[in-house]
């Protein structure tokens, strides 16, 4: 009998590479024999969330301050609960489906705009509720965090091209931010020391303050993922 698909997620904070690795990691899946697809989130242009999110990430429901984190919690759960049929389809076929961001960018970005420890803790327990029970999304079979420390990700993000969300805007309210930077890369460290080993890695990107080459993350995240995690078996 042919087993239902694993659910592999990118996570990482802004630039750390999760659309480049995540890329890698459905093209390895493919030559390995497992059959796999791919997904990002947000859905930008896919979906009706995904444009809304397109809209708070450019300030048009007031800035960074002004939206609280619940609320914008919100349309991001929304646009992967667009995407929901979608991916559960996938594993049913039995493929291996690998996510660029989840849940995890959700509450690292959106726990990151509060201030104190309790109210954090409250608010990463109702995003886990709003998306796993409310809107009933697979919890994921493994994450990958990548880790690039905040200040060489922030470099990274000024290299990206252009992107059609932003319309025209070099960076979106969250990536102008570098206080907002830090503290959701210690968010994303905090979730990746209590995920567990077998649900979750943390991958350094980089070792003596150089970045490692695309192929030695990409080498590094596959060998971090369990065999039994990667899907295809039968
Ligand atoms: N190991 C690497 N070495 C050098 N450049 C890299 C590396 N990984 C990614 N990049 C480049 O850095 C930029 C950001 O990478 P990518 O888009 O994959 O990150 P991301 O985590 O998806 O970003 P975002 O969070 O903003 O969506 C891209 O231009 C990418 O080509
Ligand atoms: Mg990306």
């Amino acid at each position: 009998m042919k087993r239902a698909g694993r659910l592999i997620v990118v996570e990482g904070s802004d630039g750390s590479g999760k659309a480049t690795q995540s890329r890698r990691l459905t093209a390895r899946l493919r030559r390995a024999g497992i059959p796999a697809a791919r997904i990002a989130f947000p859905g930008y242009e896919r979906s009706f969330f995904g444009r809304a999110v397109g809209r708070y990430l450019r300030g048009e429901f007031g800035g960074a301050k002004s939206v609280d984190p619940h609320l914008a919690a919100t349309l991001y759960a929304g646009d992967r609960f667009e995407a929901r049929a979608r991916v559960l389809r996938w594993l049913e076929e039995g493929r291996t489906v690998v996510c660029d961001r989840y849940v995890d960018s959700n509450k690292a970005h959106q726990a990151a705009r509060l201030a104190d420890d309790s109210a954090r803790a409250e608010f990463l327990d109702w995003v886990d509720r709003l998306e796993f029970e409310v809107f009933r999304m697979p919890r994921p079979d493994f994450t990958v965090f990548l880790h690039v420390p905040h200040a060489q990700a922030h470099e990274l993000i000024g290299r990206k091209g252009r992107r059609a969300y932003l319309q025209g805007r070099r960076r979106d309210i969250h990536e102008a931010d570098a206080r907002h930077l830090r503290r959701a890369e210690a968010i994303y460290l905090q979730l990746a020391r209590t995920r567990g080993r077998r649900r979750g890695a943390l991958i350094e990107c980089v070792e003596e303050g150089r970045l490692l080459s695309r192929a030695e993350v990409a080498r590094r995240v596959w060998e971090a993922i369990p065999k039994g995690r990667r899907g295809g078996e039968r």
